[in-house]
């Protein structure tokens, strides 16, 4: 008997039956054979949410909940927040290395000749009203591009998997510009390849004409960092999405639909929209004991606290932290900034979020910052969303190389009604 195994009794039978330990971890199917009837299924396992189940190997992205450890590809957050860039980072996560200088380019390159819209698209975004949420529109945007590239479908072709990818992280920041210009009414600014990303999104964002137009160099590079920060966070709920609607072997574009729309909800990406909603009903540092008391009666949660993995503190808040005072050095404070740090202060000497280990999260400060730089709040998923796209598509690219990978389809216990006969609708009581 080997001694990486766990020997199970089933006390119903008396039987015992040796599993295989790899990793910490027994596959769910090796259960199956525990049974009592031969006639019976078998045992399963029963994980709402997939709190303690692994549904994938992955070499992308290492995170340490307890520690606050977060790793791309071996490399820690922090060393990439202050060293690398966006376009690095997401050739990072896709191919698994760092580029060399000419890779680099080349990738540059590519991603920045594929930032341009089929005009037919520009016909989508006018179809909506003008306070349409942008998340709304950024959804049915990658929809549509499925329909424009049609060999996307093919997703065993490597080569055209890279292609998807390029035209995914080119045209992302053309889609979200066109989102907010459209419910501003203003004319679409086309995308400039001589620009760096994060700069030519903010030139499309906000280029009105002016003569001697620049794009401010300290929002560019705080942007590229946030970016960085939302790149990949492993087996999150909008990446397990992209992970389920692509092992169907839908396309990416569809797949990356389904994944923006788990996103914008308010427990995952929504958050930061939601902690700046949150902030301005404080509306007063003074207010924020009444508040937490409010929260600890169960009213409702403390948006941009907690996290499923991080059980110490989030390593992305941290560097966000910084980043704010980055930025209100150009755009000027935003007082909502007071406001989130009394109540983090408040919060981190409070027994409930203490013993439940709740600290702030990467949704805590971006949402402010993205306020300061004059982002409305509803396009801040849609800045998750275009930092988010590397690691989604990591994700899909090694899911569909993976062998052990199959389409995603979860077992249930059943516990409803046994079978019964029909009985029309005249004779029902
Ligand atoms: N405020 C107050 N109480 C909370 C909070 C919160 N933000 N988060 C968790 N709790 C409590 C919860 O009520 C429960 O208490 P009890 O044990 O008494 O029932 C306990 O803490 C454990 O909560 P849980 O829901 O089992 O924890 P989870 O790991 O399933 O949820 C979470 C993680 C992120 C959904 C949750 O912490 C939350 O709703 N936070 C607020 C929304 C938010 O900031 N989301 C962004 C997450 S980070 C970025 C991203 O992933 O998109």
């Amino acid at each position: 008997m080997s001694n990486q195994s766990f020997t199970i009794t089933d006390n119903r039978t008396g039987k015992q039956y040796e599993v295989p330990v790899e990793y910490s971890t027994i596959k769910a199917k090796d259960l199956r054979q525990i049974k009592v009837d031969p006639e019976e299924f078998g045992t399963m396992t029963y994980d709402p949410g997939y709190d303690n189940t692994a549904s994938c190997k992955s070499a992308i992205t290492f995170i340490d909940g307890d520690k606050g450890i977060l790793r791309y590809r071996g490399y820690p957050i922090e060393q990439l927040a202050e060293q690398s860039t966006f376009l690095e980072v997401a050739y990072l996560l896709i191919f698994g290395e760092l580029p060399n200088k000419e890779q680099l380019a080349q990738w540059e390159f590519e991603i920045m000749h594929h930032t341009f819209l089929h005009e037919n698209m520009t016909q989508l975004f006018h179809a909506y009203r003008y306070d349409a949420h942008p998340m709304g529109m950024m959804i049915s945007a990658l929809a549509f591009m499925s329909t424009l590239h049609k060999e996307a479908s093919n997703v065993e072709n490597a080569d055209i998997r890279l292609k998807q990818v390029y035209r995914i992280l080119g045209k992302l920041p053309t889609v979200a510009a066109f989102c907010y210009r459209h419910r501003i009414g203003r004319p679409f600014n086309y995308p400039n390849a001589d620009m760096g990303y994060a700069e030519n999104f903010l030139y499309m964002l906000d280029y009105m004409y002016q003569t001697n137009y620049e794009v401010n160099p300290v929002l560019a590079k705080a942007l590229d960092v946030l970016f960085i920060l939302h790149a990949d966070h492993e087996q999150n709920a909008s990446t397990s999405v992209m992970r389920s609607i692509g092992s169907a072997y839908a396309d990416p574009y569809s797949a990356m639909a389904g994944a923006a729309a788990a996103l914008f909800g308010p427990r995952h990406g929504g958050a930061n929209e939601a902690v700046v909603k949150m902030l301005n009903e404080i509306g007063d540092a003074k207010n924020v004991p009444i508040y937490v008391d409010r929260v600890k009666k169960g009213e409702f949660r403390l948006m941009g606290f907690g996290h499923r993995v991080y059980k110490n503190y989030d390593p992305r808040a941290k560097i966000i932290k910084k980043i704010a005072y980055d930025v209100f050095d150009v755009t000027g404070t935003n007082p909502l900034i007071d406001v989130a740090v009394a109540l983090e202060q408040h919060a981190l000497e409070d027994d409930y979020f203490v013993s439940r280990k709740l600290y702030p999260n990467v949704d805590f400060y971006s949402g402010i910052i993205y306020q300061a730089m004059r982002f409305p709040p509803d396009m801040f998923t849609v800045l998750f969303t275009l930092g988010r796209a590397p690691g989604w598509l990591a994700q899909w690219s090694e899911m569909i190389t993976d062998s052990d990978q199959k389409i995603a389809r979860p077992r249930q216990i059943y516990l409803g009604t046994d079978e019964r006969n029909y009985v029309p609708v005249a004779e029902r009581g």
